[in-house]
């Protein structure tokens, strides 16, 4: 069903979702096969589509450079740039995903100290991963790996789905143990799976309260409106109206609207309904609160995020009470028994046959430092 009579072919922030494997090159430049990669990066999620990242190719070492970009922060509702950091961290994923899918190896630093040459990178960026790749110069030659491939397959159609999860469609026990699977491969990342009534309800109260005390806050809400677009506004970067179900009118006046009013109590009684409406809650947490486990929740999110895309399950983001700090440790307690246990985000996921359409994204050329 769409949502908007918006036409994407004349909007050049969708393009990037158009990608194809077929583009992958194949003669032996290695600027171009590293470039290449990035096209499967930028379709990550990021907080209010901000995309926080920018890339440095270096081809003295067929190295990619993943800076997280702090001149996009969301300073009133991700001060201390934990979501911001967690969004790199999901594109990382990607980029990753994407190299093993044409069949190379890599090896990847995490937070390694920035090398030689990088006094042409303002300080406003700072280096989150290097990510080598091996054998640039072996031919492509895509894996066989069957993981790999259903999980690469969803990154063009994974979405952020704001709407109505089928409630009476539940998702198998197999599905849920894949994804603490998937969550334990990561260094300190936990994963709580809520499907019970009474819990999904205790949650769901967490989120009005946060829905409240945010948008009684006019600077989030002003900083929620400047991200928040016109569906015809062909912006590359924030969220366009439609991704919220606003029509092209409704979409015009939709960030006077945020800016203007406190709409706390309305949000929190159609969030407790998408909450408790939702056949799972999950949450993904760390055991330390830093850099690093920021990181390591946002490639644990991509690789949950594509792998229930794969089983054809949508899923969306809950994370009021985690941007509230008193809120955060009343989760932590509710889900895991103490205040310190550091949940990162909340999603609601669920099947439903609501096809919803891609937000744009900038260019590669628009996310580059340039080459070394
Ligand atoms: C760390 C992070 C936090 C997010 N928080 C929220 C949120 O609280 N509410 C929401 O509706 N979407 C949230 N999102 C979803 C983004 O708005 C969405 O990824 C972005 O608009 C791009 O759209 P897409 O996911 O459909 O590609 C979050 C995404 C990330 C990565």
């Amino acid at each position: 069903m769409p949502l908007s009579t918006k036409k994407d072919t004349d909007n050049k922030g969708l393009e990037p979702w158009k990608i194809s494997e077929t583009l992958f090159p194949s003669y032996d430049k290695p600027f171009d096969k590293l470039k290449f990669f990035l096209n499967y990066a930028i379709l990550a999620p990021s907080g209010h589509n901000t995309q926080p990242w920018a890339f440095r190719i270096s081809t003295d070492d067929n190295t990619i450079h993943l800076y997280a970009d702090r001149t996009r922060a969301l300073s009133v509702v991700d001060p201390d740039d934990r979501e911001l950091i967690i969004s790199c961290g999901s594109a990382l994923f990607n980029l990753q995903l994407a190299i093993s899918y044409f069949g190379y190896r890599f090896e990847t630093s995490m937070l390694p100290l920035r090398p030689k040459g990088e006094d042409t990178v303002d300080n406003s960026h700072d280096l989150l991963a290097t990510v080598r790749i091996i054998d640039i110069h072996k031919k492509p030659e895509k894996t066989k790996d069957e993981e790999i491939k259903r999980v690469f397959n969803s990154i063009t159609l994974r979405r952020t789905n704001r709407f109505r999860f089928d409630e009476g469609k539940e998702i198998s026990q197999e599905v849920l143990s894949n994804l603490q699977s998937i969550a334990h491969k990561y260094d300190s990342v936990w994963l709580h799976i809520e499907k019970n009534k009474e819990e999904k309800e205790r949650i769901a109260k967490l989120i009005t309260e946060g829905d409240i005390i945010q948008m009684s806050n006019k600077k989030l809400r002003r900083e929620l409106a400047s991200w928040v677009h016109a569906n015809r506004n062909h912006l590359r970067d924030g969220m366009p109206g439609y991704a919220f179900g606003f029509g092209d009118i409704l979409s015009l006046v939709g960030p006077f609207v945020i800016r203007t009013f406190d709409f706390g109590k309305g949000q929190a009684a159609k969030d407790k309904e998408l909450a408790t409406g939702s056949p799972i809650l999950i949450v993904i947490g760390t055991n330390s609160d830093n850099t690093h486990s920021w990181i390591n929740t946002g490639l644990a999110m991509s690789n949950i995020l594509l792998y229930l895309k794969s089983e054809n399950i949508w899923s969306s983001y809950l994370n009021q009470p985690i941007e509230v700090p008193h809120l955060r440790k009343r989760l932590a307690t509710l889900i895991r028994g103490h205040s310190d246990k550091n949940p990162q985000l909340l999603l609601r996921i669920g099947y439903s046959d609501i096809e919803v359409l891609p937000t744009p994204r900038r260019s590669i050329e628009q996310t580059m430092l340039g080459e070394e």
